[in-house]
């Protein structure tokens, strides 16, 4: 009930998916926390559900693109102001699509990298300043199996949750004395609106190929997110937790 009770956590792209599943169970652990998203009518409602759910004054909503540095200035501020410091990170906005290499337009590689990349890079720069002052913090950042493996329909999303990998140990290494740790989550197929965009006749081969033959809720990401950002991993920074049902194992 408690494992982040006394914690204040920003959760990019929380209006909807893993991420609107990660704030209800951190605010079930305890925690106060800022979600931001570009779906801002989808991001008031989500706080006011969980709000009316746990009590208010849980989750406050606020406009974040992660491409933009004022944005996170403001949610930042935002969670220092409303609940008097920031210890948590979960950098969780991204999208997809399913295009190969050549496929790519330079427009769409831009997008992508813009969000799924910088917008990481922009979030962990801007939440350090807060978490120093606060003594520590944990971050969280979502990557994806298409960040370990690769495959042959989704180049940009690959490059840049890749990326996210390997930011998240350099952040580690450089961190880890100011006692902010730094983790990396790698979903397999989950069931969320991103992956309602892949006609399910498409979808249920890849899903077969994960050893468990199903895919997940978004819960099933949000505990491990959980456990992350507690106490309970006090000495687990620089990992990639895989959560796929086997899907990489094979
Ligand atoms: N669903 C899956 O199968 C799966 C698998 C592996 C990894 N992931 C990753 O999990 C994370 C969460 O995705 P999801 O499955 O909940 O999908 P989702 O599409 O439901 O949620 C993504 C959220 O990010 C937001 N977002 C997009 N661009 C943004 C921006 N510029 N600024 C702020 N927010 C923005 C969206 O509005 C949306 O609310 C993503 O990083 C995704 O790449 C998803």
């Amino acid at each position: 009930m408690d494992r982040l009770k006394g914690k204040v956590a920003l959760i990019s792209g929380g209006a909807r998916g893993q991420g609107a599943a990660e704030a209800r169970l951190f605010v079930g652990e305890g925690a106060k926390v800022v979600i931001g998203d570009v779906l801002d009518e989808q991001c008031r409602k989500t706080a006011e559900e969980i709000n009316s759910n746990f009590g208010a004054n849980s989750v406050a909503a606020v406009h974040l693109d992660v491409t933009r540095a004022a944005d996170w200035r403001a949610a930042v501020e935002l969670c220092e102001r409303q609940f008097g410091g920031l210890d948590i990170l979960v950098n969780n906005a991204g999208i997809a699509n399913m295009k190969g290499i050549e496929q790519t337009s330079e427009e769409e590689w831009d997008t992508i990298v813009n969000i799924n990349q910088k917008g990481v890079w922009l979030g962990m720069k801007s939440a350090i300043p807060a978490m120093r002052r606060r003594g520590g913090g944990s971050i969280i950042n979502i990557s994806s199996i298409f960040g370990i493996i690769g495959s042959s329909g989704s180049a940009a999303y690959h490059g840049t949750k890749g990326a996210v990998r390997l930011l998240t140990k350099a952040a580690a290494v450089q961190y880890a004395p100011e006692k902010i740790r730094v983790n990396s989550v790698h979903p397999g197929v989950i069931l969320t609106p991103m992956v309602d965009v892949v006609p399910r006749s498409q979808l249920q081969p890849i899903i077969e190929m994960a050893p468990m033959k199903r895919a997940a809720q978004p819960e099933e990401v949000a505990w491990c997110v959980v456990f992350l950002a507690s106490d309970e991993a006090s000495f687990v920074t620089g990992a990639e937790l895989v959560v796929d049902g086997g899907y990489t194992a094979v």
